[in-house]
């Protein structure tokens, strides 16, 4: 190829080929359509997962027979509706968010997909549901998705390792930014949270790391993976 062809395709060739895998391995679902829909009606922003990144939450917590799962930032449920489908019957969901309208739009999108007996939304800024549900007992999680402000993923990490136990998988999105992250001088506050959270990641010793690249219908992000190990 000469040296002028361009390496990585456009954004259109990323959306095409989420399509692809979304009509081949993710067959329509009327629950998680209608919740992007009243999410949209509602004048939520469209910032949820993709739909192959809400199946791989799914395969995720499937995979580790999650039946514990802590989600940081509700939106209109549509990750969550994902997770909890991976629970079994008895497991159990607890979804932080702040805002009551997105929690008012994800109850109802709850109660469509039928798992509104295994999601609880907490509402509330996080940082002061989390030691609530430290003091109450609440955990250890088996999963916990990071996913709400980004400027808070440092206390957001050092809260979720709390609740916690050897074993645990915690997942934190949108930690490459368009590849911001490795900008040191960022002024984006955002990505200032998200490389704060990876250096205690890194400087923490009972926990093992890593992180994935994504293009997708979402643009150029990433995703965070952190297994509990001690
Ligand atoms: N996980 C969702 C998307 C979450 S978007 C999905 O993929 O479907 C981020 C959410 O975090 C928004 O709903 C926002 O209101 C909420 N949020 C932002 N700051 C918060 C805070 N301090 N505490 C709790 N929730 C917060
Ligand atoms: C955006 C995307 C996210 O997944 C999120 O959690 C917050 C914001 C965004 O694209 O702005
Ligand atoms: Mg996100």
């Amino acid at each position: 190829m000469p040296p002028t062809t361009p390496q990585v395709p456009a954004e259109e060739t990323w959306n095409v080929v989420d399509e692809y895998y979304r009509q081949l391995f993710i067959p329509a679902d009327a629950a998680l359509d209608a919740t992007l829909k009243s999410s949209d009606a509602a004048g939520l922003p469209a910032i949820n997962v993709s739909a192959p990144a809400g199946k791989l939450l799914h395969v995720l917590a499937r995979s580790i027979g999650a039946r514990r799962i802590l989600e940081l930032g509700t939106l209109a449920g549509y990750s969550a509706i994902w997770m909890a489908r991976a629970l079994p019957a008895d497991g159990k969901l607890i979804t932080l968010e702040f805002d009551p309208k997105h929690a008012d739009v994800a109850q109802a999108n709850f109660a469509r997909a039928g798992v509104a007996s295994k999601v609880e939304i907490r509402l509330g800024a996080a940082l002061d549901t989390l030691p609530k549900l430290v003091a109450e007992g609440a955990g250890p999680f088996d999963l916990i998705f990071i996913d709400a402000d980004k400027q808070n993923y440092p206390h957001y990490f050092t809260w979720a390792l709390k609740l916690s136990r050897p074993g645990t998988l915690i997942l934190a999105d949108n930690v490459v930014r368009k590849g911001a992250v490795a900008d040191a001088h960022t002024t984006d506050s955002n990505v200032q949270g998200v490389r704060k959270m990876n250096e205690l990641i890194a400087a923490e010793p009972r926990v093992t790391a890593t992180a994935m690249q994504t293009v997708g219908s979402k643009g150029y992000d990433g995703l965070a993976f952190v297994l509990v190990v001690g």
